[in-house]
């Protein structure tokens, strides 16, 4: 099939064009503004020079790694995204059965159109976190977190760039609403597309889950719902009220995530929401040595935007991240072919990292570090 014989995640983002209705593959592909903070993200992957050993036995090679005190078979976490459900009916049930069958992370969206539980069902055997924005309403904060909590969720991830919305203009131009209507204007791009129309107008109707009745635009909705006054002091409710492990994630300067890891929390994520948020945003990849440098002793750093390969990943790590997230990637996979194209993206992921080890000449994720990188 297209997905088996797909290359790399490249070939399936061209798939999941042709598959997706546009205005779908839009929300994905698309980031704030001018689209800058993304395509710098992709361009300091573009700078990465690699400085191999040679004359290694590299032989036998393992990408296992632990994160926050437990293995996994890769250092890639399947990162939250909203409306998933939107990009292949499957959504976040099929999304988290691939992470679960490829052994790493998976986590689940404040914005998610399946509730903890229904995640917790379709993946039993994963390593499943919850992902909270925190919404005005406060008691809602706290059932959300304690629904994730019931349904086995040990590691909560704290979203902190979206005090308001992003401008993405894709989304308004192509005026999508959640969930997407077929209009006069886009009837012959449906025709193209018929199997996801089909999915989506017989299926369940598309929920969010964690809201009843929402504006159907998404910058209408985030603003309505998310708290902007939402300070560090914040983190001691979020903290007592959540017994596991605790990641921010969105920090964007060495002074935050200093604050941050003085007040204990597990990981940070260096990211700016894959360029969606604020547009010219610090570059994740070019901030990381920094933060590394200055709180990788008392907590443990990840990073995401613009990982789309798993030489991205190998850079990443060698640049002192402990894991990267991955957004796009995934959801080309999702929107290509459902479970089975997620299950692509890891089988690529985890087959570019193991090759890039090998032509690095180390033999786990441990002998990856700053020798072997530099960003020209
Ligand atoms: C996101 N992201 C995101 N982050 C978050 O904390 N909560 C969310 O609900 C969402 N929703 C969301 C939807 C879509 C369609 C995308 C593409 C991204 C951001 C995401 O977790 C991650 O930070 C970026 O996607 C990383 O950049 P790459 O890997 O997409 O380049």
């Amino acid at each position: 099939s297209r997905i088996a014989t797909a290359a790399d995640v490249a070939d399936l983002r061209r798939l999941a064009l042709r598959r997706a209705p546009r205005m779908v593959f839009d929300y994905v592909d698309g980031a704030a503004e001018g689209e800058l903070a993304m395509s710098r993200s992709r361009e300091a992957f573009a700078r990465v020079e690699f400085r191999p050993r040679v004359l290694r036995d590299v032989s036998a090679v393992s990408t296992e790694v632990e994160i926050l005190g437990r293995r996994v078979t890769m250092p890639v976490v399947l990162g939250p995204t909203g409306f998933t459900g939107m990009m292949h009916r499957v959504g976040e049930p099929g999304v988290a059965r691939a992470a679960a069958s490829a052994g790493v992370p998976y986590t689940l969206s404040t914005m998610g159109t399946t509730t903890a539980a229904g995640v917790a069902a379709a993946a039993p055997g994963g390593w499943n976190w919850f992902q909270l924005y925190v919404v005005r309403d406060r008691a809602r904060n706290l059932e959300t977190l304690s629904m994730a909590r019931q349904a086995g969720m040990d590691v909560l991830v704290l979203t902190v760039d979206v005090p308001v919305a992003g401008a993405r203009l894709r989304d308004v131009r192509h005026g999508l609403t959640i969930p997407p209507t077929l209009r006069w204007r886009s009837l012959l791009q449906a025709a193209r597309r018929p199997a996801w129309w089909f999915d989506h107008l017989t299926g369940e109707p598309l929920r969010f889950a964690t809201m009843d009745d929402a504006p159907p635009d998404i910058a209408g909705l985030t603003n309505l719902m998310f708290d902007p006054s939402v300070t560090v002091r914040d983190l001691e409710w979020i903290r007592s009220a959540w017994d596991g492990r605790l990641l921010v994630k969105g920090v964007q300067r060495v002074d935050d995530a200093q604050q941050l890891a003085a007040m204990g929390v597990d990981g940070i994520v260096v990211s700016n929401h894959g360029g969606r948020q604020l547009d010219r945003a610090v570059t994740p990849l070019e901030l990381l040595p920094h933060v590394v440098e200055a709180v990788g002793d008392r907590t443990e750093v990840f990073m995401d935007g613009g990982v789309r390969t798993g030489a991205d990943v190998a850079a990443a790590v060698a640049l002192g991240a402990r894991a990267c997230f991955v957004g796009r990637a995934y959801l080309y996979g999702l929107m290509a072919g459902g479970e089975p194209g997620v299950r692509r993206v890891l089988e690529l992921l985890r087959a570019e990292l193991v090759r890039t080890l090998q032509l690095l000449g180390v033999t786990g994720v441990d002998g990856l570090g700053p020798d072997l990188v530099r960003l020209r």
